[in-house]
C-alpha cells in the first residue's frame, strides 16, 4: 500500500498523464467527432441485445477501431483474464454493455448467479479499465433497480430511496454497486463514467428463450407459436396490470452514439442518465399490441399466481433530453422490425424449442 491508503496502481499522477497522452493523440485530428472517431472503443457485450445495437450504431457512424471479443475468448469474469485483455488492447472508451440479463423467472429461479456474475464482470472491467489509463466508459444501469415503490416517473436521484423490488433484488444490487464503482471513480480521480439507465428494451438480437427472456420476446414467441399450430388460449403471467414502458434498443444506441460525440460529461449530477420514452402502458395493453402484430387471433389468459414485478415502471427522461437526445422508433413500428427479425433470422424449428 503507498502512503494515504492507496494502492500504488491508483498513482492519479500516473493516469493523469496516460490521459494527457492520450488528449495529445486525440487532437491530431480536426473535430471533436472525428477524435471521438478514432478512440479505441472496446464494446463489451457485443453479441447481446444491446450490445449488438451499439456495434450496429458504432459501425453506422464511422467508428473503426472497435475491440470485441465473445465470452469464449477473455470471460469477464475471470479478474486475471480481463486484466491481461486491458493490458494487451489498452482501449481509450469502455461500453459495458456486457452482464448476466433476465427475466423474473431467471431472477428469481438464480439469485445467486445473478448477483456474483454481475458484480464480477463490473468489478474487473471497471477497475481494469480504470488502470488501464481508461477515462471515458458507459456502464448500463437499468429502470428495473429503482426502489419499488419510488414515485413515478422515476428522477435519476429516486435510486437508493426506498426498499428494492423483491423479484430482482440481487441483480439490483450488483447494478447499483456498479453505478456506486463508477461514481466513486469520477469523485476521487476525475474520471467520466456514466451509468445510463434504460428502460425495458426490445428489438432485433433479442433472446427468445421462454425460461430467460424479457416481457417482448416471450409475448412474441408465445403469440407466434400459437398462430402457426392453431393452439388457444396463450397463457401469460401475472395479472396484466402493472405498467411498463418499453425502448427499441436501436434507440438506446444512439441514445449513446451521441453521447460519445458530446463532451461535459463530469456535468451530469452522479454520471446517471435515464433512457426511456416516458410513456407508459398496462402489460395487458402492450400485449394487445403484440398480439395484432404477430397475427394472432386467440384469447389471452392471465395466470395471476405468478408474480408481477414491479406495479410500475416509468422513467423521467428530462435529463437524456436537456442532453439533446429523444426516442424515434414508436412501439408499433419498433414491434414489428422486431417480429419481422425474430421470422428472418430464427429457424422455425428452434423457435418452437
Ligand atoms: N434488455 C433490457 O431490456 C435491458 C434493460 C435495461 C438495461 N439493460 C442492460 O443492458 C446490458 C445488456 O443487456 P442485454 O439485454 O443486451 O443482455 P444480453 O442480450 O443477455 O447480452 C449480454 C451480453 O453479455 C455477454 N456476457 C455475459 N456474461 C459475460 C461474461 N462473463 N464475459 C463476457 N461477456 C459476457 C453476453 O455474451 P454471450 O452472448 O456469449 O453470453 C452478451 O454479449 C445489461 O447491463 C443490462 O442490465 C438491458
Amino acid at each position: 500500500m503507498a502512503a494515504g491508503g492507496r494502492l500504488d496502481y491508483h498513482d492519479t499522477r500516473a493516469r493523469r498523464a496516460t490521459w494527457q497522452r492520450r488528449d495529445r493523440q486525440e487532437s491530431m485530428a480536426t473535430t471533436p467527432d472525428q477524435q471521438g472517431r478514432r478512440s479505441r472503443i472496446f464494446l463489451a457485450g457485443h453479441t447481446g441485445l444491446v450490445g449488438g445495437a451499439i456495434l450496429r450504431a458504432l459501425q453506422d457512424h464511422g467508428y473503426e477501431d472497435l475491440v470485441l471479443r465473445t465470452i469464449d475468448e477473455v470471460d469477464l469474469t475471470d479478474q486475471a483474464r480481463t486484466r491481461t485483455f486491458f493490458a494487451e488492447e489498452q482501449p481509450q472508451v469502455v461500453i459495458l454493455a456486457a452482464a448476466r440479463v433476465g427475466g423474473i423467472m431467471a431472477n428469481w429461479e438464480q439469485p445467486y448467479e445473478f448477483i456474483q456474475e454481475n458484480l464480477g464482470i463490473e468489478l474487473n472491467v471497471i477497475h481494469e479499465a480504470f488502470r488501464a489509463g481508461v477515462r471515458r466508459l458507459i456502464f448500463l444501469g437499468s429502470s428495473c433497480i429503482y426502489p419499488r415503490e419510488a414515485p413515478q416517473p422515476l428522477k435519476e436521484e429516486y435510486l437508493l430511496t426506498g426498499p428494492l423490488e423483491e423479484t430482482n433484488r440481487p441483480y439490483a444490487i450488483a447494478k447499483i454497486a456498479g453505478i456506486e464503482l463508477c461514481r466513486s471513480l469520477n469523485r476521487e480521480y476525475g474520471t467520466s463514467y456514466l451509468s445510463l439507465m434504460p428502460t425495458n428494451m426490445y428489438g432485433p438480437g433479442d433472446n427468445f428463450d421462454l425460461e430467460t427472456s424479457h416481457l417482448v420476446p416471450a409475448l412474441i414467441r408465445k403469440f407466434h407459436e400459437a398462430k402457426m399450430t392453431a393452439t388457444a388460449p396463450v397463457t401469460l403471467w401475472g395479472t396484466g396490470r402493472p405498467r411498463r414502458e418499453l425502448l427499441h434498443v436501436d434507440d438506446l444506441a444512439a441514445a449513446i452514439s451521441m453521447l460519445l460525440e458530446g463532451e461535459g460529461w463530469s456535468d451530469i449530477p452522479d454520471g446517471l442518465v435515464n433512457i426511456g420514452t416516458g410513456t407508459d402502458a398496462t402489460i395487458a395493453e402492450l400485449a394487445e399490441t403484440v398480439r395484432k402484430v404477430v397475427g394472432y387471433g386467440g384469447p389471452i389468459v392471465w395466470d395471476t399466481g405468478k408474480p408481477d414485478g414491479t406495479p410500475q415502471k416509468l422513467l423521467d427522461v428530462s435529463r437524456a433530453r436537456a442532453l439533446g437526445w429523444e426516442p424515434r422508433i414508436g412501439l408499433e413500428e419498433g414491434l414489428k422490425r422486431t417480429y419481422d427479425w425474430y421470422c428472418g433470422t430464427v429457424p422455425e424449428g428452434e423457435r418452437r424449442t
